[in-house]
């Protein structure tokens, strides 16, 4: 049966290095993984609890439907200001009280000036949600500005074989 990876920029920047890996990813998979890359981000609202009753809103609803139909998932971000960009951290805060990333495979990329804080931080997070990180499929990128071309390829081949590791170990998980 085939299988299906959401992918999930950290960057709402146009253009964002970021997003860039993640749609060059999608140019690696094999024709029979169905992948698609998360564009609300931006619409979430700000994390609230929500009152048991509550209904979640539309845009929530939106990202627990497609975390729950993903096989797995790919999380590739920047870092700002020594953590997680806000907007992510407030998406992954969205998934905490319906367990959405319970047992979910994840591949974590860190890619940006440094990112040496927001990795771990991402891990950590990702551990409290009882994410099942593949093993050996976490990256930290640093300098990804000097090791992407403006088309969005990677020129640094360490790198490239990086990732291609990443992803490979990721279908492995999952296939
Ligand atoms: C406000 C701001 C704060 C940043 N802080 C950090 C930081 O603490 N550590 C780091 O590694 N990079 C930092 N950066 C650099 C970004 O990680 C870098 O621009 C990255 O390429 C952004 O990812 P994107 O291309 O996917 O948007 C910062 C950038 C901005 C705009």
């Amino acid at each position: 049966m085939s299988k299906t990876i959401l992918a999930i920029s950290g960057s709402l920047r146009d253009r964002s290095s970021n997003t860039q890996i993640l749609k060059l990813i999608g140019t690696w998979l094999p024709a029979d993984i169905s992948y698609d890359i998360y564009d609300g981000m931006g619409d979430l609202p700000h994390f609230i609890p929500a009152a048991e009753d509550e209904a979640f809103p539309k845009a929530v609803q939106s990202l627990h439907n497609q975390l729950d139909e993903a096989d797995a998932v790919i999380i590739c971000t920047p870092e700002y200001a020594f953590g997680l960009p806000g907007s992510l951290k407030n998406l992954l805060d969205w998934t905490v009280a319906t367990g959405n990333f319970v047992d979910k495979p994840v591949a974590v990329i860190t890619a940006s000036s440094q990112g040496s804080y927001a990795h771990p931080s991402l891990l950590t997070t990702l551990g409290a949600l009882s994410a099942n990180i593949v093993d050996d499929a976490t990256l930290l990128i640093p300098f990804i500005r000097a090791k992407m071309d403006t088309n969005g390829n990677i020129t640094d081949e360490a790198t490239e074989r990086e990732l291609h590791t990443v992803i490979d170990n990721l279908l492995q998980a999952i296939t």
